[in-house]
């Protein structure tokens, strides 16, 4: 199974051709970004629920636990290294906008750590890649139809879980995101090698799939500290635009991104002909006869065309165009963010969680993994 980068692509191809990642622009986020300063600036945001993101480390190693011993073993394997826990992050701190958290907030941050692991691991064995959270994928580890099933006990799980309590709003919230993440999932991989997708139809297929699940947690959150529904839907807003900035900037890392700090597979998207946003900017600059050309040469030789392609992102500003667009939407969505809390009189813990939410947005479009 594939575990390394894209410097490896079609060794095999006609007139060896090189499709060697470039190296990051030195004006780029790396530069003003590392590994260790997004880490200090996500876990100082999470610092008024820090009390509540170690009970959910707890309460998560209780729920991914199985009487039968080989499951078990599968999702202890999960469980193990945990990952940056974004979007219970959101779900708490949206609850805490509205009211100290609740056992409810605990649960459908739960729900959403759960959903978010399960399409994990089933797009690790979509994209092919070999490592997760700095450890071999489970398919590489065990196999691909046991990514498929505990990806299916992960989804299943989670949604017992949002129905536990009595109302079947966070059932139906959680079904809605998820569903949407698959149609993101099933339009990106339809997408594959189309090197005419519109920006506009990139972005769509990012909100829907890495969008919808943040909007969830943000929505769900305020809902489990009884904020009114139109809060909580302005908050959805807030959680999808901060999660499409977040995608933009993971598939900048992608490309110019530092794969051992980030713990997964990198250059997978340009490896597989999934054209992300520096492509489409780039191909969407050129004159129609030479786009044509291009298109044409991609369909004789998509290796050659790929790596004259590869060339002219070197050349290019799509890092610093890509980079715009993710702190574009990351402004918007505290743009929501702020809309949301409008009119109120914020007491300090309030003040604390709104300040730790638009510092996870900023960060968001600022770090390594
Ligand atoms: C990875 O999400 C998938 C994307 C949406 C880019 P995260 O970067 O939040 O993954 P973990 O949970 O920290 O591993
Ligand atoms: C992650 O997407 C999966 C979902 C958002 C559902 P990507 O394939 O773009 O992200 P990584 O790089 O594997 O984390
Ligand atoms: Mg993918
Ligand atoms: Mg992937």
């Amino acid at each position: 199974m594939e575990t390394s980068e894209a410097s490896t692509v079609n060794p095999s191809a006609p007139g060896n051709v090189s499709l060697d990642r470039p190296n990051p622009p030195s004006t780029s986020a790396c530069s003003d970004t590392n590994e260790q300063k997004y880490r200090e600036a996500f876990a100082n945001a999470c610092r008024c629920i820090a009390p509540q993101m170690r009970s959910f480390e707890e309460e998560l190693s209780r729920q991914l636990t199985s009487d039968n011993a080989p499951i078990d073993r599968v999702l202890k394997y999960v469980a193990r290294l945990g990952g940056k826990r974004l979007r219970p992050a959101l779900t708490f701190l949206t609850a805490e906008l509205f009211g100290p958290t609740t056992d409810e907030t605990m649960r459908l941050a739960m729900v959403v750590e759960l959903v978010h692991t399960a399409t994990l691991v089933h797009d690790d064995v979509l994209d092919d890649s070999g490592l997760r959270r700095h450890q071999p994928t489970v398919h590489v580890r065990w196999d691909i139809p046991t990514s498929i099933l505990i990806g299916d006990w992960l989804f299943t799980h989670a949604y017992g879980l949002a129905n536990a309590g009595e109302s079947t709003l966070p059932g139906r919230w959680i079904a809605s995101a998820a569903k949407r993440v698959c149609e993101g999932e099933i339009r990106q991989n339809q997408s594959i090698a189309n090197w005419e997708l519109s920006q506009e139809e990139y972005f769509e297929i990012l909100s829907c799939k890495t969008g919808a699940l943040c909007g969830a947690s943000c929505a769900m959150g305020a809902w489990s500290t009884a904020a009114p529904i139109t809060r909580c839907e302005a908050l959805q807003s807030f959680g999808n635009k901060l999660g499409l900035a977040f995608q933009i900037f993971d598939d900048w890392l992608d490309i110019w991104g530092d794969q051992a700090p980030s713990g997964k597979t990198l250059g997978t998207d340009f490896e597989h002909d999934k054209p992300t946003l520096p492509w489409i900017y780039l191909l969407g600059n050129l004159s129609p006869a030479d786009r044509q050309a291009w298109l044409e040469k991609y369909h004789v030789s998509p290796s050659h065309a790929k790596a004259e392609l590869m060339e002219m992102l070197k050349q290019s500003d799509a890092s610093a165009y890509t980079l715009g667009c993710a702190k574009g939407f990351a402004q918007s969505a505290c743009e929501d963010l702020r809309r949301a809390v409008n009119g109120f009189d914020l007491s300090q813990r309030q003040s604390q969680a709104l300040k730790a939410l638009e510092e996870i947005a900023k960060a968001s479009v600022a770090r390594i993994g």
